[in-house]
C-alpha cells in the first residue's frame, strides 16, 4: 500500500480557500497534487448530495474549505456547512465509511500556509487510515 495516493475532492469558497489556494500556489508552497479542487460560491452551497457523490465516485476524502465564522459573504452559510458535516459524519461512521475522511476547515484568502499545512496533513491521515471502501484502491490494498 506504499504506493497509495488518497483522491480528496475539496469544496473552497470562493472568497477565502480558493484564494488561499491560489495564494499558496503563487507563493510556491508545495501541497500535496492528489487535491482536486471545486470552486463553490460558499461553503453553505455544498450540498451534501456533492460528498456523497464524491465518495461514490471514488474519493478517499473531502474537504470543505469556508470562511472563518463571521466572515462568510452570504451572513451564515459556513455554520450551514458546519451542520451539515456533523450530519455528514454521523452518516459517513454509520455507512462504515469513515468519519475521518470528511474534513472541514476554515482558511482565509490571507492563509496560503495553513491550506498547505491541511492538504499535507489530510493526505498523511488519509494515507493512515487506507482507501476508502468505496474506491477502486481498497480492493487492490486487502
Ligand atoms: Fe466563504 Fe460563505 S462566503 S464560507
Amino acid at each position: 500500500m506504499s504506493d497509495y495516493e488518497p483522491k480528496i475532492v475539496a469544496f473552497f469558497c470562493n472568497w477565502c480557500t480558493f484564494t488561499a489556494a491560489d495564494l499558496a500556489g503563487t507563493s510556491r508552497l508545495a501541497y500535496p497534487p492528489n487535491m482536486k479542487i471545486i470552486r463553490m460560491m460558499c461553503s453553505g452551497m455544498v450540498d451534501p448530495k456533492y460528498v456523497l457523490k464524491a465518495f461514490l465516485n471514488g474519493a478517499d476524502g473531502v474537504l470543505i474549505g469556508g470562511c472563518w465564522p463571521g466572515d462568510c459573504h452570504y451572513i451564515n452559510g459556513n455554520l450551514k456547512a458546519r451542520r451539515r458535516v456533523a450530519l455528514l459524519t454521523e452518516l459517513l461512521k454509520q455507512y462504515g465509511i469513515g468519519e475521518d475522511r470528511l474534513w472541514l476547515r476554515w482558511i482565509a484568502a490571507s492563509e496560503g500556509t495553513m491550506l498547505q499545512e491541511v492538504a499535507v496533513e489530510m493526505t498523511k491521515k488519509l494515507k493512515e487510515i487506507g482507501p476508502s471502501p468505496l474506491s477502486k484502491n481498497h480492493r487492490k490494498a486487502i
